[in-house]
């Protein structure tokens, strides 16, 4: 507590010179911090531009180990990545998602190969695999069914793992899910593989360029997740599902959005003081590209700014499409 009032004390003291706002600075960014989405698609030489998300390509695998090795060289520590599926290949229970040999098997094996040393992290949940866009298998009346859902998920797991993954990240929000995979994991020898739980993952409103690049969208028209992500008038519920996902075998907790749900990321920190990771999500990309497109705002101070209130409110990763500009950007800076 300030002893002294004004004039004795200036706050404004210590805001005064570069040279002291950097000692009294208590966040610090860096690079170690960041995770790189990243969208792949099959083909050989293809870099698609993703529509509402500029700056943002699907690519094929060899393309995909180019921003790999962009990655590599910023010293970015992990990708995450997502992949487009050829419409051919959807289905009702989104069968191609337990390939072995399916596009995101496929390309963490790429990865692994190229560069041992970067972290891949691979999603788990169905919707760029169904054709009705839901995460996971539906019932006559559309209801996403859980337990059905997630032995399917456990295989996605596993093919996953078996390729190289490092991470695993269930999105799909079905109860008891992280449990499931952990035992199906350990079962095949498989302790070292890590799960990122998408923990406390919101209905959002923000998801929809992501939807587009996965090629979601279309199948998912109107419909919503409502039945199975969070509400975002709630906050206890996210506590909740942070225990079970811990007591279940989480290596690391995720909230998702991250800038409208800052409270959120803030109360599982301090609640749990365990590995947290947020989620920029596109939808969030997407308003920074475009005011900074329309010449409102500095795209790349307000890209550091989010990135900053991250970890300020308790983030220790940041899952964003911006790890690369962010990256290049603190290198500068000397971080
Ligand atoms: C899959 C998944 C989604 C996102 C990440 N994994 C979309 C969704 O659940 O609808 C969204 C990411 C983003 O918007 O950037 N379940």
């Amino acid at each position: 507590m300030p002893t002294s009032a004004f004039p004795a004390f200036r706050a404004r003291r210590l805001r005064r010179d570069d040279f002291s706002r950097r000692l009294a600075r208590q966040t610090v960014l860096t690079r170690n911090d960041l995770v790189q989405g990243l969208f792949v698609c099959e083909g050989v030489n293809v870099r698609t531009p993703i529509k509402g998300l500029p700056g943002m390509f699907q690519t094929s695998i060899d393309q995909l180990l180019v921003d790999a090795q962009t990655c590599v060289d910023l010293r970015i520590p992990m990708i995450a990545i997502f992949p487009a599926i050829p419409s051919a290949q959807k289905t009702a229970d989104g069968a191609e998602a337990t390939n072995a040999d399916g596009l995101i098997p496929r390309a963490v094996r790429a990865l692994k190969a190229r560069f041992p040393q970067l972290g891949v992290m691979t999603d788990c949940a169905l919707d760029p695999y169904t054709t009705h866009g839901q995460d996971g298998l539906i019932d006559a009346t559309g209801y996403v069914v859980n337990d059905e859902t997630i032995a399917l998920i456990v295989q996605q797991a596993l093919a996953h793992a078996r390729a190289g993954a490092d991470f695993v990240a269930p999105s799909e929000m079905m109860d008891g899910r992280i449990g499931r995979v952990r035992a199906a994991l350990d079962a095949e020898g498989f302790i070292h593989t890590r799960i990122m739980a998408y923990t406390a993952k919101y209905a959002s409103a923000f998801y929809g360029p992501y939807r587009e690049a996965v090629g979601s969208a279309t199948g998912l028209g109107k419909v919503e997740k409502l039945q199975y992500f969070l509400d975002p008038a709630n906050s206890d519920e996210a506590l909740l599902e942070a225990e079970l996902d811990l007591s279940e075998g989480a290596d690391f907790i995720m909230v998702k959005p991250g800038l409208p749900y800052l409270d959120i990321l803030q109360r599982i920190k301090q609640k749990f003081q365990r590995p947290t990771a947020v989620y920029q999500v596109s939808g969030e990309y997407a308003m920074i590209k475009a005011a900074a497109a329309a010449g409102v705002l500095d795209e790349t101070k307000a890209i550091l700014e989010t990135l900053t209130a991250f970890k300020r409110a308790g983030a220790d990763a940041i899952i964003t499409y911006f790890a690369m500009d962010a990256a290049r950007a603190l290198e500068k800076q000397g971080f």
